[in-house]
C-alpha cells in the first residue's frame, strides 16, 4: 500500500549509472514517490538503498521496493508514471507497451526505443490518453527537446546542427590536444569510462543518428525512418586530418545534420565534417554536447552541456517528471506541445542528392602533370577547387595533396573520386570530408 496518499507515485524500470541518478534527484521530494525499483540483479550492492533508508524518520518516506519482477512495475495500479532507464530495446519496448496500455505516463532516457519504436508508442500513447516524455534522450543533461517542443515552438526551423555524442568528442579532443592517434585515444576513453568496452555504436555514428532523428522529427513535424539517415562514424579519421582542419580554419566533429530543403525533403545525416572555428560549435569540447537550432525568429541559438552521466542526465528524468506531475496534481490535461501530434514520414533526401563543400586528402606519384591531371577530372564533374596545396614529397617520392571545393552535389564529387581513384598517378584517397559552410 501506499506510504503518502498525496503524492504522485512512480516506478522506476532500471537502477544503473541513470537510475541512481534519478533516484538521488527524487529525494525529498515533496510531490513524488518513487513505489517501486525494478532491477536485473537484487543481490548486487546498491549505493541508493541505504541512502533510500536513510530517508524513512520523520521525512515520510518509506524505502521504495526493489523487485526483479520488472513486470509488477507496469501493472502496479497505484504507479502513474513508468521511469524507463533500463536502456536497449529487450525487454525495454514490451515493458513500456504494457506500461501504456496500463494508462500510465512514461518517462524515458532511451534514444534507442524513441527513434526506433516512436510512432507505434507515440499512437498507442494517444490511444490511451497517456503521455511519453523523452528531454534524456538526446544530449542527456540539455534541455533541447522540451526547449524545440515548447519555447521555442513559434519558430520554423532551418536547420539543426549537433555534437550529440560525448564519447567521440572526447576522442576527437583527445587526439586535437594531445597529438594522438584514433586507436590510442579510443584506448583511453574505454580506461577512463568515456566509452564502452564494445564502442561501435557511438564511433559508428549510430548513437548520434538516433539522436538527429528525434530532434528533426519534433523540429519538422514529421516523423523519421531512422535506417533512412545516412550515417558515417569517425573510424577512419587520422590525426593528419584534424591537424589539416584546424591549418586551413576549421575544427573536425562528428556532427548530426537535419534541415529542411525548399523541396519538402529533409536532409538528414551524421558524419564527420570540418566546421568553423567561429562557429560555437567547434569549443563544444571534451564529452560535451552541443546543439544549434536556426529558427525564422530566434536565429541561431547554441547550447552546450554534459550529453550523458547520472546526474545530467537525472536532471532531464526529474524535469520530465515534474511536468508531468503538474498535470497529474492539478487534474490539467496534457499541454498538446508536449504531446506529439504529427502523423506522416519524412521524404529523406539521399545523400548523393545533397550538396557540400569537401576536404580531400590524396597520395600521388611525385611528378610533372599530376595535378593538372587532377584538375581536369575535377574539372570534368563540376567540380570547382577553392584551395589546393603540395604537402610535401614524402620518403617514398609520393605527394600528398590536400584540398578544398567550392559547393558541389555529392554525387558529382564521388564521381570524380571514382575516376581519381582509377588514375594512374594517384595512390590512394586518403580522407574525403565534408565541409561545413
Ligand atoms: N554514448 C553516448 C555518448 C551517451 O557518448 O554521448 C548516451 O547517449
Amino acid at each position: 500500500m501506499s506510504k503518502d496518499k498525496n503524492k504522485v507515485k512512480i516506478g522506476l524500470l532500471g537502477a544503473g549509472t541513470v537510475g541512481s541518478g534519478v533516484i538521488k534527484a527524487l529525494q525529498n521530494h515533496a510531490f513524488v514517490e518513487i513505489k517501486k525499483i525494478g532491477v536485473k540483479d537484487l543481490n548486487k550492492k546498491r549505493e541508493f538503498v541505504s541512502a533510500l533508508n536513510g530517508n524513512k524518520p520523520g521525512a515520510g518516506h518509506s524505502p521504495p521496493l526493489l523487485t526483479s519482477n520488472l513486470n509488477e512495475i507496469v501493472s502496479d495500479p497505484e504507479i502513474e508514471i513508468v521511469v524507463e532507464v533500463l536502456g536497449g530495446l529487450i525487454p525495454t519496448k514490451e515493458l513500456v507497451t504494457l506500461a501504456i496500455k496500463n494508462k500510465k505516463h512514461i518517462v524515458t532516457a532511451n534514444k534507442d526505443l524513441i527513434a526506433t519504436y516512436g510512432p507505434e508508442l507515440f499512437d498507442l500513447a494517444k490511444e490511451n490518453n497517456v503521455q511519453i516524455q523523452f528531454e534524456a534522450s538526446v544530449c542527456g543533461g540539455i534541455p533541447i527537446i522540451n526547449t524545440l517542443k515548447q519555447t521555442l515552438s513559434a519558430n520554423s526551423f532551418k536547420k539543426i546542427i549537433g555534437i550529440l555524442n560525448g564519447t567521440t568528442n572526447y576522442i576527437l579532443t583527445e587526439m586535437l590536444n594531445k597529438n594522438l592517434s584514433f586507436d590510442v585515444c579510443l584506448k583511453e576513453a574505454q580506461k577512463l569510462g568515456y566509452a564502452e568496452p564494445d564502442p561501435i555504436n557511438d564511433i559508428s555514428g549510430k548513437d548520434s543518428a538516433y539522436k538527429i532523428a528525434i530532434l528533426a522529427s519534433i523540429a519538422f513535424h514529421e516523423r523519421i525512418k531512422i535506417d533512412e539517415v545516412y550515417t558515417e562514424g569517425i573510424q577512419k579519421i587520422t590525426l593528419e586530418d584534424i591537424l589539416l582542419a584546424e591549418e586551413l580554419g576549421y575544427r573536425l566533429k562528428l556532427i548530426g545534420v537535419a534541415g529542411k530543403e525548399s523541396d519538402g525533403k529533409i536532409d538528414i545525416r551524421v558524419h564527420p565534417a570540418f566546421i568553423k572555428k567561429t562557429n560555437t560549435l567547434s569549443s563544444v569540447l571534451g564529452a560535451n554536447n552541443g546543439v544549434l537550432v536556426e529558427g525564422d525568429l530566434v536565429g541561431e541559438l547554441t547550447l552546450i552541456g554534459k550529453g550523458a552521466g547520472s546526474m545530467p542526465t537525472a536532471s532531464s528524468v526529474a524535469g520530465d517528471i515534474n511536468l508531468l506531475v503538474a498535470q497529474i496534481s492539478s487534474s490539467q490535461k496534457p499541454n498538446p506541445q508536449f504531446v506529439c501530434q504529427h502523423t506522416s514520414f519524412a521524404k529523406i533526401k539521399s545523400i548523393s542528392e545533397t550538396t557540400n563543400c569537401y576536404f580531400l586528402r590524396i597520395k600521388t606519384e611525385d611528378k610533372a602533370g599530376v595535378v593538372g591531371q587532377l584538375g581536369t577530372i575535377f574539372g570534368n564533374h563540376d567540380v570547382s577547387i577553392n584551395t589546393l596545396t603540395q604537402r610535401c614529397t614524402n620518403l617514398d617520392n609520393t605527394a600528398s595533396i590536400t584540398m578544398l571545393t567550392h559547393l558541389v552535389k555529392e554525387e558529382k564529387i564521388q564521381e570524380a573520386i571514382t575516376e581519381i581513384k582509377n588514375a594512374n598517378v594517384v595512390k590512394q584517397v586518403e580522407n574525403v570530408i565534408r565541409v561545413l559552410e
